[in-house]
């Protein structure tokens, strides 16, 4: 259950750290922390020393949020997500997302390491966002007292935010960084998908796979407030030609690649 009470001790602790006014919220995915080095004026704060914070497990003690100024705005960053997959549910993985607009964070950015299911991405490409498909099962809006938070019925028409993607886009064009756009799905994991799964997806009309970002984004929508969101594509999933990943190499394929993610997402903190 979420409880408003429990949000305020989230919010009100982290304000007594210094994490005032942040302008901007960031979530980074897997692979994907680099960004935090450009984070000036750090205060950091580990979840488990959050009241009400979700758990961390133990492959996740160093999650943390950071709060600083980047890109000339004072920001606050999620290094290390919560996913389905370590047994965490929609409230928890969500949960930092409604923190963060308690802070009063004003826009929403999300990355994430995904495999390409649209054959013309490859391997260490990036793609926007523009819609996505939820397959997960379930929804972070689906619990008792729902409205108390948000209108239960969340219109999901334009999840992502046209004009945060398009400064996207131009800053992508202006700064010579080939930015794909397409269509996420989302599964549980942790298991990758089989060659069957694959094709199903592609047939879906899923431009990529993922395990994480659409409870975000259906709770940022929920809580009105505008998100973009970019996956880097760490493998291509050919169900006619399987490799075997390794999560290691899609680890090292996220950190090559993100040096471009973290160009997109500072020159579009500068803009908005
Ligand atoms: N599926 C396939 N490939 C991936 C995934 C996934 O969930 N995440 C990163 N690469």
């Amino acid at each position: 259950m979420l409880s408003k009470k429990q949000l305020t001790q989230s919010i009100e602790y982290l304000q007594s750290q210094g994490f005032e006014a942040p302008e901007v919220g960031i979530v980074l995915g897997t692979g994907l922390g680099k960004l935090v080095d450009s984070i000036e004026n750090q205060k950091v704060a580990h979840y488990n020393q959050i009241p009400s914070f979700p758990l961390a497990t133990v492959e996740f003690h160093s999650g943390k949020l950071i709060y600083g100024d980047l890109g000339g705005k004072k920001v606050v960053v999620m290094q290390g997500r919560f996913h389905l997959y370590e047994g965490y549910d929609f409230i928890d993985i969500t949960y930092p997302v409604r923190v963060m607009h308690g802070l009063g964070i004003k826009n929403l950015l999300v990355s994430n390491a995904a495999g390409a299911v649209n054959l013309d991405m490859k391997k260490g490409d990036l793609m926007l966002i523009d819609d996505h498909i939820n397959l997960q099962g379930g929804s972070p809006l689906a619990f008792k007292g729902v409205s108390e938070f948000g209108e239960r019925f969340t219109d999901m028409s334009a999840p992502y935010d046209k004009e945060m993607n398009d400064k996207l886009k131009s800053l992508a064009t202006s700064q010579n960084i080939s930015l794909k756009e397409g269509v996420y799905a989302s599964v549980v994991g942790p298991q990758l998908e089989t060659r069957a799964e694959y094709r199903m997806l592609k047939i879906l009309g899923a431009d990529a796979v993922g395990m994480s970002t659409v409870p975000e984004i259906i709770v940022a929508n929920h809580l009105n407030l505008p998100v973009s969101a970019i996956s880097v594509l760490t493998d291509e999933c050919d169900p006619d030609n399987l490799e075997p990943v390794d999560i290691a190499d899609i680890i090292a394929i996220a950190g090559t690649a993100e040096p471009k993610m973290v160009a997109l997402f500072k020159g579009l903190i500068e803009l908005i």
